[in-house]
């Protein structure tokens, strides 16, 4: 196996490219073991450069012609890049015509050219379109594509690419072509190809500009009837993107393609998405209420690239988060919109900061921390992260919060007027929003605010108020601090917006009145912190209030406020900020696992307090909360967000104590889990909406609790019931919900209905993936998981080089099962560093993910810790890794020196 380059690559020594190409017309004569790729450009020399050799990307092809204006030419192969010296003089374009073949069939890295179960897809972002092609593989080299596909009709009767199809007929020995043109300029990254033997739901639509648009969703021809809810996530993507940004499609054909095998969620390419079965497939039967959710938003999530990526696109992959960042935040909204309610939307948004708190939050201080926009990588596959994705998504939420909705909208727009076409930076959407909105905040704070984008870290702001009833005040201190991260020891000041109200005994919102004179607001107001420490005073404030903070999480911050727990339940049971609401229920259930983590005392009978039952009781049975919302707020924090903030983490000792809140939780309020699933269980013919499938979700959580209790009390009943559920379910979430309810219960009953499982779904991948995720995530007893997931390494529907199969079994297990993973031997360790090494010999992208998996060991308390770094070494010790694993495992055990350490380190060292 051939690697690249291993040298990082830095921020600040970005140069222009030496040569511009611009137009590429490629002819593919598609073959699984010896595809042959004929690609003639026409370049130019870029007059902004002084004069140098083209170097060409390349990664594992073979050349065979080569020729400049039709003629040979002398050239070179330099690691993976050709080299061409010779080449015309002056600024007069040339054309390039270069032939080279490639293997799909042995392409398990799934990037580039590959096949899936007899189809071809590519895979070109980063930097994929290096193993089709040699290129100036970079996103600020946009060209114009015209691509020619010859294949096998039988066996490739559909022939895709992007833009539009301008010809297509029949061919010699059963051989057909067709010709595809992209009518606007794009980086090699979002270029395509797909063939196979696929099916086509096709929709038309009349967008609000009066332009036809046709849209299709092609999979596997028994798959059809799964595509119904893409479809409909496409058409409604189409409809906001109008409606919210003006933003219309700029396509005849829009196409969305399924593969089986995808290293992703999904891909941008233009006007031809290619996605992972999991974010497309959708049916009752099969996908639960998260999996429909799921397409809803990555549909959303690439449609909306095609304005935000690929209209504008990224001058170099440190600015990554330009397009993802805000991608994610336009699909956010998106979602938020389509939700309708305001309870569904904070649904919505108590979702979304669950998922930065649990993966974005350890990342930022771990290893792998790293700024929005990063200062180097050795491997740019690696930085597709929950910091790129959802800390910028915040990032762009908080301009919003900074200048307003509309604010926001003139911000995009004057981005779209300057930079339509362009390769461009996260300095340049910056200085859009801010020049739109001359005046605001923002304006007068950017080279503040962009500190977002440098510094890494999770900011943790500490509030302490202070009511004084004769002058009747009510004082706010704020202060600000960021830990150190890797390289950046010390911070700057962020600007954090803190959206903020102030709670009356009954609940409601008084009015807020600043000392200084600022106009009154009646409920929030949005107060901007930009220095290290500052006062805030109201005035007439009649009653002490309680302080509601960040409402709806205003910026990616940590809030550390001394609330009493009375403080905390009147925020539960009445805050207007429904994420406060939540946010409140959360902290009072978080302060209680730390309190009993760090206590050396047993752990009691009853961990949790009869105030904190009653308040939770009180939401649960609430007359007008929605189920949903319930049943978050009945959710206690996971391990990974309690564990994050802990010095030093025992995961069986933290998975213990939240075992034992669950417990109490699940016995205590029996009578009221009751109530709840019966008021919730029947949902009628499935609909994937946030009503029934909060009632799903409730009940779901209710049998859960109430199977639990079953245990305890050695009842039969409820597994009995949930057993009966289990069977006769209309859906998958009530199926899964009922098996989930029995395996977390350790019912003898899970073992049957496991086996039922496999027999109903075997056929069906995605349902059989979670199969597999189920038994990697079932509660540990006496070690047996490890063992269970071991043997279905073996199993015959296990397969390594399927992501998404390697991902349900192994990241289930590594990832998301802390209790049976960390386990005093050492064996889930040992097991980890042994798939490491396998899988990284067929896929690295897939298997630095899996690496990821010990990013957190440095904080591990003994025996974990050292039989966790002797895994880790042992990964290192490989001579032969990719530079995707590389780079998480060196930068895993340097994460073992402490900060400062790290900095002034002496010689000897090395
Ligand atoms: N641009 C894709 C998205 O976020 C991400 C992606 C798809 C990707 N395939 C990839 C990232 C392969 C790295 C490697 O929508
Ligand atoms: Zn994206």
């Amino acid at each position: 196996m051939r690697e690249g380059q291993s040298t990082v690559t830095k921020r600040l020594e970005y140069a222009p490219p030496a040569f511009w190409i611009d137009n590429v017309d490629l002819t593919f004569d598609l073959d699984p073991t010896k595809t042959r790729v004929l690609n003639k450009m026409t370049l130019r020399r870029n007059p902004a450069v002084p004069v140098e050799p083209l170097k060409l990307d390349g990664d594992e092809l073979n050349l065979a012609r080569v020729l400049v204006n039709g003629q040979g030419t002398s050239f070179r192969l330099e690691g993976e890049r050709l080299v061409l010296e010779s080449l015309p003089e002056g600024d007069a374009p040339f054309e390039l015509e270069i032939f080279t073949t490639c293997n799909p069939e042995k392409n398990t890295k799934l990037m580039g050219l590959f096949l899936s179960d007899g189809a071809f897809f590519t895979q070109c972002e980063a930097e994929g379109f290096r193993r089709i092609t040699y290129f100036l593989d970079r996103p600020d080299v946009m060209a114009s594509y015209t691509v020619t596909l010859r294949a096998d009709k039988a066996k490739y009767p559909v022939l895709l690419s992007n833009g539009n199809l301008v010809d297509e007929g029949e061919l010699e020995g059963g051989r057909h072509f067709a010709k595809w043109q992209d009518p606007h300029k794009k980086p090699c990254y979002l270029f395509a190809v797909v063939a196979g033997p696929l099916v086509a739901r096709e929709q038309r639509i009349v967008a609000r500009s009066g332009r036809e648009h046709l849209l299709q969703v092609y999979v596997r021809p028994g798959d059809l009837d799964q595509t119904e809810h893409a479809m409909k996530s496409l058409v409604n993507s189409v409809l906001w993107d109008e409606a919210r940004f003006g933003l219309s499609l700029d396509l005849d054909r829009f196409m969305i393609v399924a593969t089986g095998d995808f290293n992703a969620g999904a891909m941008e390419n233009k006007g031809l998405n290619i996605f992972n079965t999991k974010y497309v497939l959708a049916k009752p039967s099969t996908a639960t209420d998260s999996d429909f959710d799921a397409v809803e938003s990555v549909i959303g999530h690439e449609y909306f690239h095609n304005w935000t990526g690929n209209r504008i696109t990224c001058r170099d992959w440190f600015q990554l988060s330009l397009k993802e960042g805000l991608t994610v935040f336009r699909d956010q909204e998106f979602s938020m919109d389509l939700a309708g309610t305001p309870s569904a939307c904070a649904v919505k948004r108590i979702e979304n900061v669950i998922g930065l708190r649990s993966a974005q939050f350890p990342e930022d201080a771990g290893p792998m921390a790293h700024p929005v926009r990063p200062d180097e990588y050795l491997e740019i596959s690696n930085f597709y992260t929950a910091t790129v994705y959802e800390k910028g998504a915040e990032v762009v939420r908080m301009y919003q919060t900074l200048v307003g909705r509309e604010g926001f909208r003139k911000g995009m727009d004057l981005y779209f007027q300057r930079h339509d076409g362009q390769a461009v930076t996260c300095d340049d959407f910056a200085q859009a929003m801010s020049d739109a909105n001359p005046g605001s905040d923002l304006a007068r704070m950017l080279p503040q605010f962009k500190r977002w984008y440098s510094q890494a870290g999770t900011p943790v702001v500490k509030a302490e108020g202070r009511y004084d009833a004769d002058a009747r005040t009510y004082t706010l201190r704020l202060s600000q601090s960021c830990p150190p991260t890797s390289g950046q020891p010390a911070k700057e000041p962020f600007v954090i917006p803190i959206r903020l109200g102030l709670v009356a005994e009954d609940g409601r919102d008084l009015p807020l009145q600043p000392e200084n004179g600022n106009s009154r607001h009646e409920g929030s107001m949005t107060y901007v912190l930009t220095e290290s420490q500052a006062t805030l005073t109201f005035v007439d404030v009649d009653s002490e209030p309680v302080p509601s903070l960040l409402r709806g999480f205003s910026a990616p911050v940590k809030l550390d406020c001394a609330y009493t727990p009375d403080q905390l339940m009147r925020l539960l049971a009445q805050d207007s900020d429904p994420f406060n609401r939540w946010e409140a229920a959360q902290q009072l259930g978080l302060r209680i696992a730390i309190d009993l983590i760090t206590s050396p005392a047993p752990l009691p009978s009853r961990p949790l307090n009869d105030a904190y039952l009653a308040a939770l009781r009180a939401v649960l049975r609430h007359p007008e909360l929605d189920a949903a919302f319930k049943a978050l707020v009945l959710s206690l924090p996971d391990e990974e967000y309690i564990a994050e903030q802990l010095s030093v983490v025992d995961p069986q000792r933290t998975h213990a104590v939240r075992e034992a809140m669950k417990l109490q939780l699940a016995t205590e309020l029996q009578s009221d889990w009751v109530w709840a699933y019966e008021q919730c269980k029947d949902t009628g013919a499935y609909q994937p909406d946030p009503i029934s499938s909060g009632h799903r979700a409730l009940a779901g959580l209710a049998l859960q609790a109430l199977c639990l209790a079953a245990r305890d009390q050695g009842d039969i009943v409820w597994p009995g019931k949930a057993y009966q559920r289990f069977k006769d379910a209309g859906n998958m979430t009530d199926r899964l919900n009922a098996l989930t309810a029995l395996i977390n219960s350790g019912h003898e009953l899970a073992k049957p209905a496991l086996s039922r499982y496999y027999d109903l779904f075997r056929a069906e991948p995605l349902a059989l993936d979670k199969w597999f995720a189920l038994q990697a995530l079932a509660p540990d007893h006496e070690g047996n998981v490890l063992p269970i997931v071991r043997k279905l390494t073996q199993h015959p529907d296990f397969n390594l080089r399927t992501p998404n199969r390697a991902r349900s079994l192994l990241s289930s297990y590594c990832h998301r099962n802390q209790a049976a993973f960390h386990r005093p031997d050492g064996g889930g360790y040992a097991f980890w560093a042994d798939r490491v090494i396998e899988l990284d010999k067929l896929n690295p992208q897939v298997t630095a993910r899996l690496a990821r998996a010990m990013d957190q060991w440095a904080r591990l308390a003994e025996p974990y810790r050292t039989a966790a770094r002797t895994a880790i070494e042992r990964v290192a010790a490989k001579p032969d890794l990719s530079n995707d694993v590389r780079e998480v495992i060196t930068r895993s055990l340097a994460s073992s020196v402490p900060a400062q350490e790290s900095t002034n380190s002496s010689p000897s060292i090395e």
